[in-house]
């Protein structure tokens, strides 16, 4: 959510800054903006709107004076403010000399800017951020170094921030600074970058130090210094990040989203990799640090996430129930953080997130761990807060997702479930070894089964074109994959912004079946197990009320010809693992109903990959 960039070195710092935010144009994209140094002046240009409509300002090539050599980037979320050009960042104070790129919310606000304004500063924007412009220059009458300066205003502002300061009267310096939102410092040779994802500096240099909260940088082109708010030196060391700038490229795809959806038979043989080494030997994951001894004393498992990662979650409690009988309770991060936590040092707390840096999740985490909770993160971003700050670890090696839409994370989000389930059956005895070699041999299987999903687009293309019209979409389906219906249902909304509802096929006749006429598809997720018959007959309440069915099965069953319209067909499978296989033909839809109608897959409105805001 919103995305930072900034360079200091003696290279063209505009195309940079525009080739940084491109990187980033997934974490927010409704303005954009740069301030350089320029003819002895900080140079701020802004717009509104997409990326292109900066470059558009900046001329065709975004070069700019081939002579500046600091500056800072910024794309943004609004958050506070529309998204016009006043408020799209960076932002500058009064005196024009110093400007800052935000990133996060600055709770305390209003009462700064009110403090402020009586001082005599002048605001022109409606954002949160510009106070910190104000209030670094208001702190330079007492502490005239300006690292000094931004230093103690950190300590005045609450809420959460990353931050990048430019300042004219020493612009042999690029500031950066971070609490509660992601901030990394790129460290290259005579050069330094900032960004708040890898992506942003990736093209340039693979060694970054992550800030952590509380941490302040002191960037000079051929030194970086990272001190606590107090001035404390700190040590950090310099990682290197393993991804190669290829994995930013759209690789022939028209867009990430489906670049990403093929990619998803590597993702799990990637998943599985080192883990599941054969299906007669342990499950390895080396960084989950639960004991026997450990798991006995546990009396809770909660699993926290939101979003896309929350379906992953349900299907997890679904797993992890019925391998091991602990009950697990699942709950969206942003309802678990307002209310007692209920957590001690008998339980589990799982948080689930591709990015690792989502606010609420971060949130509820520390909650959790802070009442004693064990917290084991799964996650795709072995860098992040969230994986830094976890007592045991899965990361789910998906690759760099840069779709707005989480395709190839979710699934192997379910990978990762499936492994953990296993894994807690196989310490605690808790399943005949038979059924877990059984289950182990299924897991080897997955990948090619997805791959022949991949080869049979056709029919879900042609599935999407009948159906693209529909202004309503209904997914039904029961068990281990109601998560899957209502993750179809959120694709599909996310990139077409059809109104589409998941709902449990048992629910349907409870209220949402008075909706029903004949203009609204149902796709019902109909594989063939415990449910299976329990599905079919809902379908048929469905159709005898005149709605459009679809139903995405395995079954060979003649009889659904008499009450589907539309059938994709996928490869058998035990029922258990069926919500692998029926997530992929739910994501091409929402990718080609999309498509269709013209949507912008890849930066669906409204959204950001990232969300680092409560
Ligand atoms: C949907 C989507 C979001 C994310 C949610 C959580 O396609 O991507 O719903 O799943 O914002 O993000 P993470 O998983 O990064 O915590």
């Amino acid at each position: 959510m919103c995305g930072i960039v900034g360079y200091i070195g003696s290279k063209s710092v505009i195309p940079i800054l525009i080739n940084g935010l491109s990187k980033l144009e997934y974490r927010g994209y409704d303005s954009a903006g740069v301030a350089v140094y320029k003819g002895g002046e900080i140079e701020t240009y802004k717009a509104q709107g997409k990326l292109q409509k900066l470059k558009d300002l900046l001329g065709t090539n975004g070069n700019g004076d081939n002579a500046n050599k600091i500056g800072i980037g910024h794309i943004r979320w609004a958050t506070h403010g529309a998204p016009t050009e006043i408020n799209a960042h960076p932002h500058v104070s009064c005196c024009k000399k110093i400007a800052i790129v935000h990133n996060g919310i600055i709770e305390n606000f209003k009462e700064l800017k009110e403090e402020l304004t009586k001082k005599g500063h002048v605001f022109v924007s409606q954002t949160d951020t510009e106070t910190i412009a104000h209030l670094i220059e208001e702190n330079l009458k007492t502490h005239p170094d300006i690292f000094d300066a931004v230093r103690h205003s950190l300590k005045k502002l609450e809420g959460a921030y990353a931050i990048g300061v430019v300042y004219k009267d020493n612009p042999d310096i690029l500031i950066a600074a971070r609490k509660n939102a992601p901030l990394i410092v790129g460290i290259g040779e005579n050069e330094n970058y900032i960004g708040s994802d890898v992506p942003a500096i990736l093209e340039y240099t693979k060694n970054v130090i992550y800030l952590d909260d509380s941490e302040i940088a002191e960037i000079k082109a051929d030194d970086v210094k990272i001190y606590d708010f107090d001035g404390n030196v700190i040590k950090k060391k310099i990682e290197c990040v393993p991804w190669e700038p290829v994995a930013l490229s759209k690789m022939g795809y028209k867009h990430f989203m489906l670049k990403e959806i093929h990619e998803q038979p590597d993702v799990i043989r990637q998943t599985l990799s080192e883990r599941l080494i054969s299906s007669d030997l342990p499950l390895q994951l080396n960084e989950v640090k639960l004991t026997k001894e450990s798991l006995k004393k546990l009396n809770r498992i909660q699993i926290i996430a939101c979003g896309t990662s929350l379906h992953a979650a349900m299907a997890g409690k679904y797993l992890i129930e019925e391998f091991i009988g602990i009950p697990v309770d699942i709950e969206a991060s942003s309802e678990y953080i307002y209310k007692r936590t209920i957590s001690s040092a008998n339980s589990l707390v799982i948080g689930v997130s591709q990015s690792g840096e989502t606010a609420d999740t971060i949130t509820a985490i520390r909650q959790a761990k802070a009442e004693g909770a064990h917290a084991l993160v799964i996650t795709n971003r072995v860098d992040s807060t969230m994986a830094r700050e976890a007592d045991s670890l899965l990361p789910i090696n998906a690759g760099i997702e840069v779709s707005v839409a989480a395709t190839k994370s979710y699934t192997a989000q379910l990978i990762a479930f499936y492994l953990l389930a296993i894994y807690l059956a196989e310490i605690k005895e808790a399943l005949p070894a038979k059924d877990i070699i059984k289950f182990k041999e299924q897991l080897f299987k997955l990948p090619q089964q997805v791959e022949i999903i991949l080869g049979n687009k056709t029919e879900i293309k042609r599935c999407a074109r009948k159906f693209h019209n529909a202004k309503d979409f209904i997914f039904i389906a029961r068990g281990i994959n109601f998560p899957a219906a209502l993750e179809g249902a959120l694709k599909l909304k996310e990139i077409s912004y059809i109104n589409a509802t998941g709902y449990p096929a048992g629910e349907l006749k409870h209220g949402p079946i008075a909706m029903l006429e004949d203009t609204i598809p149902v796709l019902a997720i109909l594989m063939p197990g415990l449910v299976y018959e329990k599905v079919l007959s809902n379908s048929e309440e469905a159709k005898a009320r005149d709605a459009k069915m679809i139903a995405l099965t395995s079954s060979n069953d003649k009889h659904l010809e008499s009450v589907f319209d539309f059938i994709i067909k996928i490869p058998d499978i035990d029922e258990i693992f069926s919500p692998i296989l029926t997530t992929i033909p739910l994501q091409l839809l929402a990718y080609y109903i999309a498509e269709f109608l013209g949507k912008d897959v890849d930066q669906p409105r409204n959204l950001a990959k990232s969300v680092t805001v409560e």
